[in-house]
């Protein structure tokens, strides 16, 4: 047996699945540690998962008994400590949240979705188009969802690159101060947006929330929101970068890029089946001792589903292709289960469909085995993506951004210096 194995260093980061085939080892749950000196039990395997998920009776997702054992500097707690909201909460309370929540999330129309989704694309590709060079990261994947939220908000778009800017301070949190400050800059934005939408709401997710049946006040319509993007933020962006390095860096994908067979959304499900962007969460805390498939667990001692290791755990699943993206647990099951699973994949889509729409030579500027991975024992993040791509240069601002892309026979090298506009249209040309 291995000892208790470290979730939160490189060595993980770099090769998770080789660590989840050795937890295996165990048999249906192992132990790791989260961070340094706080232990969990990790489930690996997919039927223990789903009890875990479904079992409301023997486990609870309120964190406070375990927490007071926690040292308060401890950098597992922000993802962890308790917070009025549904993840953190049981029975009655949870399902106030959620359905807030999820009503409130159920009224954003698709098209309206990705109406907002290409926005925020084009506002990002603008950018970066002409240069011929990005990194689809720092410049596309992480800033979308937020540029994303900020329109759901009706924020106006100058909000957006504050809101951007704060968001990645907290999440950063490249030193406490910094955390602290992005975290008061969030709160001030969105109590901003809570406070001019009681006066004035409109048809935008903050309204939804104040005016749902509920009655939330408006600290827990501000804690909802916080949820909203701590809980929808991340996850979006390593969806779309996880997929987008599959797509970039295998030859079925990227012949697709312009002409193939396989699209973003097979990358998209390959990826919630195989490399999901949560790798491990859903952390339940037993009401006694329990014996978890032979794994003798402590009373109010943290257990973190594998989603990553259940989903592709090989004694639980039939054989064959997976392609149905309903079974994977990459949005959990059971009473927490993602709220926001169709408008997340649809972000993701959308926002990988129109890059690869407009910059349809698109490929990997480093050879995928040196892309470099965040540390972290809940999430599966890249630190960054290089890509290039012939440049193409902006429209006048304000209408449509560039040219359509030249067909795969016109395609100039990926070295040019930019190539003139052809002909302007909204859309980008379809692959
Ligand atoms: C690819 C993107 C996403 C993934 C992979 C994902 C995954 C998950 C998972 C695994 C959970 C269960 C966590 C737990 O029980 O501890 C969860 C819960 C939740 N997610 Fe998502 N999520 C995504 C996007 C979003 C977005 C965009 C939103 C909001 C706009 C959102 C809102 C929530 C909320 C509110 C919960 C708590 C539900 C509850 O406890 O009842 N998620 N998500």
């Amino acid at each position: 047996m291995l000892g208790r194995v470290a979730l939160w260093g490189p060595e993980f980061a770099a090769d998770p699945h080789a660590v989840y085939a050795r937890l295996r080892d165990y048999g249906a749950c192992a132990p790791v540690e989260l961070a340094p000196g706080v232990n969990a039990t990790l489930v690996t395997s997919y039927r223990a998962a789903l009890d875990v998920l479904h079992d409301t009776e023997t486990y609870s997702k309120d964190p406070r008994v375990w927490q007071h054992t926690i040292p308060a500097d401890s950098q597992i707690l922000p993802m962890m400590m308790w917070r009025p909201n549904a993840l953190f909460n049981d029975d009655e309370t949870h399902a106030r949240y959620r359905q807030a929540i999820s009503d409130s999330l159920s009224l954003i129309e698709p098209h309206e979705l990705r109406d907002i989704t290409h926005r925020a694309a084009d506002t990002l590709i603008r950018d970066f188009a002409a240069r011929g060079e990005a990194d689809l990261i720092g410049q596309y994947a992480l800033p979308l969802p937020l540029l994303v939220f900020n329109d759901l908000f009706s924020m106006p778009e100058t909000h957006g690159e504050q809101f951007v800017t704060a968001v990645n301070r907290m999440f950063d949190a490249a030193s406490p101060e910094e955390a602290a400050r992005g975290n008061e800059e969030i709160t001030r934005y969105l109590i901003e947006l809570v406070t001019m939408k009681r006066g004035r709401p409109g048809q935008d997710l903050a309204s939804w929330l104040i005016e749902h049946p509920t009655a939330l006040n408006d600290q827990e319509v501000v804690d909802q929101l916080v949820t909203a993007l701590s809980a929808g933020y991340e996850p979006v962006t390593n969806l779309i970068g996880n997929a987008l390095s599959r797509m970039l860096s295998d030859p079925r994908y990227y012949r697709t890029v312009s002409s193939g067979a396989l699209t973003a959304t097979d990358a998209i499900t390959d990826v919630l089946w195989n490399d999901p962007p949560l790798a491990n969460y859903s952390v339940h805390y037993p009401r006694r001792d329990v014996d978890l498939h032979g794994t003798w667990i402590p009373a109010h001692t943290p257990v973190v589903i594998s989603y990553a290791a259940a989903n592709t755990c090989p004694a639980d699943l039939p054989p064959g292709p997976r392609t149905d993206y309903g079974a994977h647990l990459a949005f959990a099951a059971g009473p927490h289960a993602c709220p926001a699973k169709q408008p997340a994949v649809l972000i993701a889509t959308t926002a990988i469909d129109r890059l690869t729409g407009w910059l349809c030579d698109i490929h990997l500027a480093v050879p995928y085995d040196q892309v470099a991975w965040r540390p972290g024992p809940f999430h599966r993040a890249l630190a960054s993506l290089p890509a290039r791509f012939t440049p193409i240069a902006p429209d006048q601002k304000g209408t449509s951004p560039w040219t359509a892309c030249p067909s795969s026979s016109t395609r100039q090298a990926a070295t040019s210096q930019g190539r003139p506009l052809a002909s302007a249209t909204q859309d980008p040309p379809s692959a």
